[in-house]
């Protein structure tokens, strides 16, 4: 059992403030779908061959895919792309990319592509849209499950292959995906967007949970093994506040990270377990980020 103090903030992230002057609309024009590529380029370092080509993007576009933008001006300074597919013998939409050029983030930008996707998704009749992240990454997990009220109950090993250009591609070792689902009309969602504002200051009771994995005070994964773990109602699977500064500092430490979470989120999912909130919490003054899981929960329950 652990104690710890939730917080819905990572300590060193500045607040959010809007940024008034952009404009959130389609992406139309030939010359404006050259600044995705390059935008791709800017955002995920990859090379040539791992971009969404203009050409898909028109592609897609023509049969449903959903490309905004975010404007500054004349300037694309992020988008989101999601195309048109079936998952669980239904309609979805699968967001492939969201960014957001570096000098523009926290500004709430990547949340209102989402909220423009959302809008759209629903006006095409589609009510769930799905895409995958890197579990590791905490920013992209607070994102997902705090700000927009995700579910996960897949994950995929090495979704991607082994490796790819793209920075997030090669934290630990591999290219493993939580898949999550978004259900766009569902009354958690609708909640999740009339809080946002205030949920984001709050902070949260102490938990008492148990741990399937935890941050030790030196960063390093510690496993529970014990065999009564996966009969509670609800664990945690905790992360490392900073994946991407043990990656660059110490990557065998980061590898271990990823087989420890590989392990914990495969055996609770396994074991019938939803992956439904995601949040910054603080022990002894050291920054961690925990998934709570629900046991029995279903994604169609929320749908
Ligand atoms: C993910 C991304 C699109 C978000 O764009 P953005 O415009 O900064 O998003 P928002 O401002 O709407 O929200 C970011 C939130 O993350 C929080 N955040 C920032 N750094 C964080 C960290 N290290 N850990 C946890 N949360 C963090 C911000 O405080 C903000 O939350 P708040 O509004 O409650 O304060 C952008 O970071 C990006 O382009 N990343 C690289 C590509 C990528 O990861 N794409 C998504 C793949 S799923």
């Amino acid at each position: 059992m652990i104690a710890v103090r939730t917080s819905t903030r990572f300590l060193t992230v500045s607040s959010a403030t809007e940024k008034q002057s952009i404009v959130i609309r389609d992406i139309e024009l030939i010359v404006e779908m050259r600044e995705v590529e390059s935008l791709q380029k800017k955002v995920w370092a990859c090379d040539d061959r791992d971009l969404v080509p203009l050409t898909m993007l028109v592609a897609t576009k023509e049969v449903g895919a959903i490309l905004v933008g975010a404007f500054d001006e004349s300037s694309l300074v992020g988008f989101a792309y999601s195309f048109v597919g079936y998952e669980r013998d239904r309609a979805v939409h699968h967001s492939h990319m969201l960014a957001v050029t570096p000098s523009y983030r926290n500004f709430n930008l990547g949340y209102k592509l989402k909220l423009a996707q959302r809008e759209r998704a629903l006006a095409q009749g589609i009510t769930r849209i799905t895409w995958t992240f890197d579990p590791l990454q905490s920013l992209n997990a607070y994102f997902n499950f705090g700000k927009l009220g995700v579910l996960a109950d897949r994950y995929e090993t090495n979704f991607y292959g082994e490796e790819t250009s793209s920075f997030l591609h090669q934290i630990g070792s591999g290219t493993d995906r939580l898949w999550v689902n978004w259900p766009l009309d569902s009354q958690r969602v609708r909640e999740k967007m009339e809080t946002v504002a205030s949920w984001k200051e709050t902070l949260g009771e102490p938990e008492q949970i148990v741990s399937l994995v935890r941050v030790s005070a030196d960063n390093l994964p510690q496993r529970n093994d014990s065999a009564e773990v996966l009969g509670q109602e609800k664990l945690i699977v905790e992360i490392p506040a900073d994946i991407n500064t043990l990656q660059r500092e110490k990557p065998e430490l980061a590898a271990r990270w990823r087989e420890a979470t590989r392990w914990a989120f495969t055996e609770a999912i396994a074991s019938g377990y939803l992956i439904d909130d995601f949040y910054g919490a603080s022990r002894n003054d050291q920054a961690v980020g925990v998934y709570v899981l629900s046991y029995g929960k279903k994604v169609k329950d929320f749908v």
